[in-house]
């Protein structure tokens, strides 16, 4: 028989073997369906029909800002106790609990910035059928049915939103096992299992019981009165190989929502799927499980690296969000009474006048904790950005050069390869901010090493990288390689910080360096420790151009099921199926403290993660995972990248070129030309795949590659100004057009095209041997100027655009002003000083507006107001420059040394005022046949008051 460590040796050598052998996509059957994952079976068994959810009226209380009352489910008699609050900002949270648990249920920490401000509660009226409460000023109104229990936001006539509509409430109490002949129960488990007990009965003792809670005292009576079935997984269940011991039974939750007049929704990343979400009536449910799912596969609705349990939904009148607060295990099914719909039927519906109102239908169902959903009452989309920011924060506002290029693969070998390629990068007049450094740096997979040999001198390294302006990020993955000479894993053990496995020793896994120990993030001291190992005197051989990247965060067992931990791991009194999609956050926000730390809390992070929840904007950016060279891979980047930002993770990048196998140069060339119109631009590519430094490909695709990545930096300037947007208003960076055009139902299923702030529109070429792409240019009133060109295009329409290998089909919106710094240098950082140019495209009212933030690009000193922010704007022939922020103080060297007019006419003269008081005549050039004004050196300072008339 193998022993322990011959079998994880066994199973690496296959997983090895599968990762290295050439047949392409993922093996589906290292995940789970549904149907295999015994929690969403038992739920997703429950058909539509009356709810055995009453509400116990009599039980209602309401404080100033919370309400309370007890549900009974009339089959088992078991008792949910809900509450509910208005928040600020049309926000309504309902949390459903167990009245009297066994023990505590799982609730999320540290997602929530905050304890979300409440705001007063009233009741309207009140009877036997139920109780109807104001929402506030607007006439927004919560009604709570009794028999069966049932939830509905209305606003005036309309229902926004009902909760157990279809009656899925379905709520798994803890119980006793009875069936105690194939349960063990192990010593560790017991003495876990009495801890947990301890925990609980030092809480408060629940309040006395009315009059009707005294017929069912105890909720474990109740539970016991009924005749349970025991159903196969609810007390243990395998996978493959894999047992879940599953000490506390069945303990899954679920809920329905009904969203009438809605046929759009959108978001729960991270899924490999266009941008709006399908029904799932005819296959799995949508799942959150954090995984790392080799060689994925597309449009499909498996789980993927990262999970946020959030849904948006859209139609002409209203956008609301769904944000269902939890971090197990979780399937989200969306079904549709217009699914399947021709256009053509849905017209003979309206005809004939049989149209039901269109409706989504969607179910949350996870596997642990209890029921804590905020619904998110818009009515716009920007303040269901706003709403969701109020609950978990926004993106964090990151370092300047992070916006630009990153040059990455797996692996530079060594020092003299960083150097080589650095070189490379000036040779062929690219530039670039980043290089990268995966796994193979450290010393046999050892995290915070160098190997000794390949990067011997790393700060020498780092130091020739600072001399040219440029940074370096290194991997440093949560698997800690089981090595008694390993600093970093004797230290984790001896502090006990490791994850335990169900018997109470430490939780070992295979990954990279081998047998590996994963430390318990969920701790706060495990995280101030991790922190702390950043520090210069703790990290060797880094300094203050080294950032970091979290890769494996799931976290990756190669060994373990579905490649991921045993859910009967231990995280203190929890288990591991509790917290599991909130691991990766976790991680994340500990290396980001790290950085901001080792340098005394001056600077910002660069983080990188896989692995992510709610709340993970907030430390950093995230990557699509090990994508393919594949054109369908390119062309999901948009919807993926897309989906994140609707739920406030802006920073978002897909591998450039596909992770996996080798792009031709076309497929490279065009994936440029999309990674630099999307906020996280990095080229990565497998340790097997050829070299796909951009000048192998010869010098013709060179010169393309090195064009798209010209233009990126270009528009630093802008992306900039919106990542600080997207960091005080939770506003996504990259958009759909329905985000801006909310009322045009043509836009709302777009995803081959996006938005760029308001005010870019995108659409790459994403198919081989394209000859021409067609983009739909939103808004009837917009004019659309090709940035290349020049060329004015009328909104509201289809636009056919011929394409030829060079072609990026990028468009500035009529009614916008975008500085851009023209003048190109080997990286962002080079550029700091260099001039603006301001691109100022004039709409029907031949009026336009835009802003430019500046600030030292690297620390936090934003937060001191040390920044300029300020508002260009062009009205009744005056461009002008005002300052948004006067009690915010910066000094940039910078000026504006052209300012270029589309649409424009001709003037006969054209004057400067400074804030000094002086005029002065500028020269300009017109150009009749595209109407473009040029301005040359005007002159002012970037960030002074003017205003230029033209006359
Ligand atoms: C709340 O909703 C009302 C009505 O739909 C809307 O007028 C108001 O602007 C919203 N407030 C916020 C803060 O979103
Ligand atoms: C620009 O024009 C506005 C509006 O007339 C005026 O308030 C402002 O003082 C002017 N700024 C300068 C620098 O002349």
């Amino acid at each position: 028989m193998a022993t322990f460590t011959e079998r994880m040796a066994l199973v690496s050598v296959l997983w090895l073997a599968l990762c290295l052998s050439g047949s392409w996509a993922v093996d589906k059957s290292n995940f789970k369906t549904c149907d295999q994952s015994s929690f969403c079976k038992r739920q997703r068994a429950l058909k539509p029909g009356e709810s055995p959810y009453r509400v116990l009226l009599e039980t209602m209380e309401l404080t100033n800002t919370r309400l309370t009352l007890q549900l009974i489910n009339d089959n088992n008699k078991v008792r949910l106790l809900l509450e509910l609050y208005r928040l600020q900002g049309n926000i309504t949270r309902v949390k459903i609990n167990e009245l009297k648990p066994l023990k505590p249920r799982y609730e999320v920490p540290d997602v929530l910035v905050r304890e979300p401000p409440t705001e007063p509660l009233s009741v309207l009226s009140q009877d036997e059928n139920g109780v109807v409460l104001s929402l506030g000023a607007e006439s927004q109104r919560v009604i709570i049915s009794a028999r069966p229990f049932r939830l509905d936001i209305m606003e005036g006539h309309d229902v926004l939103m009902s909760l157990n509509s279809r009656g899925l409430l379905a709520f798994e109490h803890l119980r006793m096992r009875k069936d105690t002949f194939s349960y063990k129960v192990t010593s560790t488990v017991a003495s876990v299992w009495d801890n947990i007990k301890r925990v609980f009965s030092s809480q408060a003792e629940p309040e006395a019981e009315n009059k009707e809670g005294a017929d069912s005292a105890n909720q474990a009576e109740a539970g016991k009165e009924e005749e349970e079935k025991v159903e196969e997984g609810m007390w243990e269940e395998t996978f493959k190989s894999h047992s879940d011991s599953k000490p506390n039974g069945p303990c899954a939750i679920s809920l329905d929502f009904s969203l009438p007049g809605v046929e759009h929704v959108y978001g729960i990343p991270e899924h490999a799927e266009p941008l709006k979400l399908k029904t799932t009536d005819n296959g799995d449910p949508y799942r959150l499980y954090n995984l790392d799912v080799f060689q994925y596969e597309l449009y499909n609705p498996m789980a993927l690296y990262g999970a946020v349990p959030v849904m948006l939904a859209h139609n002409t009148k209203r956008t609301t969000g769904i944000f269902w607060l939890n971090a197990a295990e979780t399937w989200v099914d969306i079904s549709s009474n217009t699914a399947g719909k021709t256009v053509f039927g849905k017209m003979l519906d309206y005809v004939q006048g049989s149209s039901e109102t269109p409706q989504t239908d969607v179910r949350w169902i996870s596997e642990s904790g209890i029921i804590d959903v905020f619904l998110m009452l818009g009515p716009t989309p920007k303040d269901v950005f706003s709403q969701y920011a109020s609950l978990t924060g926004t993106q964090a506002f990151p370092p300047l050069s992070s916006l630009a290029y990153h040059q990455c693969r797996w692996n530079y070998n060594d020092q003299e390869d960083v150097r080589s390629v650095d070189a490379g990068f000036d040779e062929h007049d690219i530039p670039y901010d980043f290089i990268w450094l995966d796994i193979e740096h450290t010393d046999g997979k050892r995290y915070f090493t160098w190997d000794p040999h390949k990067f011997a001198t790393p700060k020498e390294m780092l130091q020739g990288l600072q001399e040219k302006k440029r940074k370096m990020v290194a991997i440093v993955d949560p698997h800690i390689k089981v090595d008694n000479n390993y600093k970093i894993h004797n230290e984790i053990r001896s502090r006990g910080f490791y994850i335990k496995n169900k018997d109470g020793g430490d939780y070992e896994g295979w990954c990279w360096p081998g047998s590996a120990g994963y430390p318990d993030f969920t701790r706060a001291d495990m995280r101030a420790w991790w922190a702390s190992m950043f520090a210069y005197d703790q990290y060797e051989g880094t300094m203050e151009n080294l950032y970091t990247w979290n890769d494996m965060n799931e976290p990756s067992v190669f060994n373990g099921p579905e490649v991921t931990m045993h859910k009967d791991a231990v995280h203190g009194s929890w288990e591991h199926r509790d917290v599991h999609n909130l691991y990766g956050l976790y991680v994340q926000m500990a290396t980001a403290e790290g950085l901001i730390q080792r340098s005394g809390g001056v600077e910002r992070p660069f983080v990188l993660t896989r692995a992510f929840f709610a709340g993970s904007q907030r430390y950093g950016a995230v990557w699509t995972g090990d994508n393919a060279a594949e054109w369908d891979h390119l062309k999901i980047s948009i919807p993926m990248c897309l989906s994140l930002g609707l739920v406030g993770i802006s920073f978002c990048g897909a591998d450039v070129g596909g992770f996996f196998k080798s792009p031709s140069s076309e497929l490279l060339v065009r994936w440029y030309q999309t990674g630099a119109y999307q906020p996280f631009f990095r080229a990565h590519a497998h340790l097997d795949t050829p070299r796909r430094e951009p000048w192998l490909f010869g010098p013709e695709n060179a010169a393309l590659i090195r064009e798209a990545v010209r233009q990126r930096y270009t528009f630093l300037p802008y992306w900039y100004q919106l990542f600080y947007q997207a960091y005080r208003t939770g506003e996504p960076v990259m958009r759909p057009l329905w985000v801006e055009y909310p009322q045009d139902p043509a836009t709302f299923a777009v995803d081959d095209e996006f938005l760029i702030g308001r005010d870019l529109l995108v659409h790459p070429v994403t198919d081989e041997g394209s000859r021409g792409v067609t983009a739909y240019l939103p808004g009837k009133d917009e004019f659309w100027f090709d940035i290349h060109t020049f060329h004015k295009h009328n909104g509201a329409q289809n636009l056919y655009i011929p394409v030829t290998m060079s072609s990026i089909p990028v468009f500035q919106r009529g009614g916008s002003i975008i500085p851009r710094k023209l003048r190109v240098r080997r990286s962002s950082t080079c550029m700091e000083h260099d001039p603006y140019t301001l691109f100022v495209a004039l709409n029907a009212r031949r009026t336009a507006e835009g802003e430019l933030y500046i600030d030292d690009g690297h620390t936090f000193n934003y937060e001191k107001k040390e920044f300029i922010h300020r508002r260009f704007s062009f009205a009744n022939n005056v461009l002008s420059s005002v300052n948004l922020m006067p009690d915010a103080h910066f000094t940039t060297m910078s000026w504006i040394e052209r300012v270029i007019v589309l649409g424009a006419t001709k003037p006969s003269k054209i004057t400067l005022k400074t804030a000094d008081g002086e005029e002065s005549q500028l020269e300009f050039e017109f150009d009749p046949s595209m109407s473009v004004l040029t301005i040359r050196k005007p002159g002012m300072n970037a960030g002074e008051d003017w205003n230029i008339t033209f006359k």
